[in-house]
């Protein structure tokens, strides 16, 4: 049976908002660690009767907290969402389940709550997607007491997240990672649970930081403090693709675009083809930001375009080199460092006049060794991308950067290279408010 509750979703979350218990905390911090072996951003929680720690993959437009329920999920506080619950309605259900679908013990349950999944971690595979039990249990998330230096925690007594066979989150994943961390923008991923159980903004900073010691990057939810005089964002809108799940029928994305006018190169505008940079009707096309691609992706004539302007603008001193075997990129070189100045800038463009978000050295090359370097893109030819969008914005372009998502105002503010007002991503574990 499908059902079909949209309208009404906003009133309900509404209601949850009024019902859930006022804790006035003004925000919450998560530390996030990059996996030197998959590149992907980690963090974790803690969950379920009795508390564990649960490591978690970054994943930005991830539309819910996803879990491996299957291997080792032990709770006596887990409770499968009943589709005729609220909960339910705002996890946009797919089905309500009346019986067994597989063998595992939680597909059972009579009326719960089905969600269908896709894996973009699976870039390789089209049929990478699942139906998801929702369910509802404890988490919980460490805070530091400011004035004892002591921790303690607040938790979610029903937090709602989705249940995935082992398969699912699969090998693609970093050691120990037992599901996603959904930041997108849906009723029930991250940023929108927690806004509502702590009454604090629907909003958040992501800092990904190119180290990877521990905790070294941060998700902040809810307000933050900055010193806007020296740090200051430009925004830009985020914009809805309304058909980009065409494999999962025609629910809106969770996923965080936004609109690319134009590239530059030194300044210099690279001829593309305008037709990619927006949505067709099936929902291919136009810019979305990702936590789980490490490099930018493009598509491949902008490829070409934007390779060609950025080897142009290059000192004439720098020369050419093949890229080293199981490199990702196409183009690399030799005589000029990711960090110097001479690494000619590449804008993103934005719709409102005289607003681009620059992209530096450090943030567009990668350094593979002593002395070569590559451009930090990836040609999108080869890999099936669902959907096809024509940029996908990855980690190497957003590390060392403060990005706020502002789900209230819906818009995303970029702050380009921390290094340029001589800081870190660590600096925000104690910019945020005091909870
Ligand atoms: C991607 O999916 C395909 C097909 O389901 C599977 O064979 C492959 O192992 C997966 N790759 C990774 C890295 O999980
Ligand atoms: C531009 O891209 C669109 C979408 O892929 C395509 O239909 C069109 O033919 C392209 N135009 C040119 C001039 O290549």
């Amino acid at each position: 049976m499908a059902l079909h509750y949209g309208s009404s979703s906003a009133f309900l979350l509404l209601l949850l908002f009024i019902s859930s218990r006022c804790a006035a905390k003004t925000s919450l911090i998560l530390p996030v660690t990059k996996d030197s072996s998959t590149l992907q951003y980690t963090t974790h929680v803690y969950q379920r009767t009795p508390l564990v720690p649960v490591k978690l993959t970054v994943d930005l437009g991830g539309n819910s907290l996803l879990l491996d329920c299957e291997e080792g999920y032990v709770s006596s506080s887990y409770k499968s969402v009943n589709c005729k619950s609220a909960h339910c309605v705002l996890a946009k259900p797919t089905s309500c389940g009346d019986g067994c679908y597989t063998h595992t013990l939680w597909y059972c349950n009579k009326k719960a709550c089905f969600t269908s999944q896709y894996n973009l971690l699976n870039q390789t595979s089209l049929l990478s997607y699942t139906f998801a039990e929702a369910a509802e249990d404890v988490l919980s998330i460490p805070i530091r007491s400011g004035s004892t230096g002591g921790e303690t925690a607040v938790s979610v007594p029903r937090f709602v997240f989705n249940c995935v066979p082992t398969w699912f989150i699969g090998n693609a994943v970093a050691r120990g990672v037992k599901g996603m961390a959904g930041l997108g923008r849906s009723y029930i991923a991250l940023p929108t649970q927690l806004a509502q159980a702590f009454s604090f903004p629907r909003k958040f900073a992501l800092c990904l930081s190119s180290s990877t010691k521990e905790a070294s990057g941060v998700i902040v939810f809810g307000d933050y403090r900055v010193d806007r005089s020296k740090l200051s964002l430009i925004y830009t809108p985020i914009l809805t693709n309304p058909r980009s799940s065409k494999y999962i029928g025609q629910r809106e994305s969770s996923e965080y675009f936004i609109g690319v006018k134009s590239i530059r190169v030194n300044g210099k505008k690279v001829p593309l083809n305008t037709t990619l940079l927006s949505f067709d009707d099936e929902g291919n096309g136009g810019t979305r930001i990702s936590t789980v691609n490490p490099y930018t992706i493009l598509e491949s004539s902008i490829y070409e375009a934007v390779k060609e302007a950025f080897v142009r603008e290059l000192p004439a001193s720098v020369t050419g080199v093949t890229p080293p075997p199981g490199a990702p990129f196409g183009v690399c070189f030799r005589g000029i460092h990711s960090s110097s100045r001479e690494v000619p800038s590449i804008d993103l463009v934005f719709p409102r006049k005289n607003v681009y978000w620059r992209i530096h050295g450090a943030n567009s090359m990668v350094q593979v060794g002593k002395d070569v370097t590559c451009l930090g893109f990836v040609d999108g030819r080869n890999l099936p991308l669902l959907p096809a969008s024509s940029v996908v914005i990855g980690g190497h372009q957003i590390e060392d950067n403060l990005l706020e998502f502002d789900l209230q105002r819906s818009r995303v503010g970029f702050s380009s290279s921390l290094s340029l007002h001589q800081t870190t991503c660590a600096h925000f574990h104690s910019m945020s408010s005091r909870v």
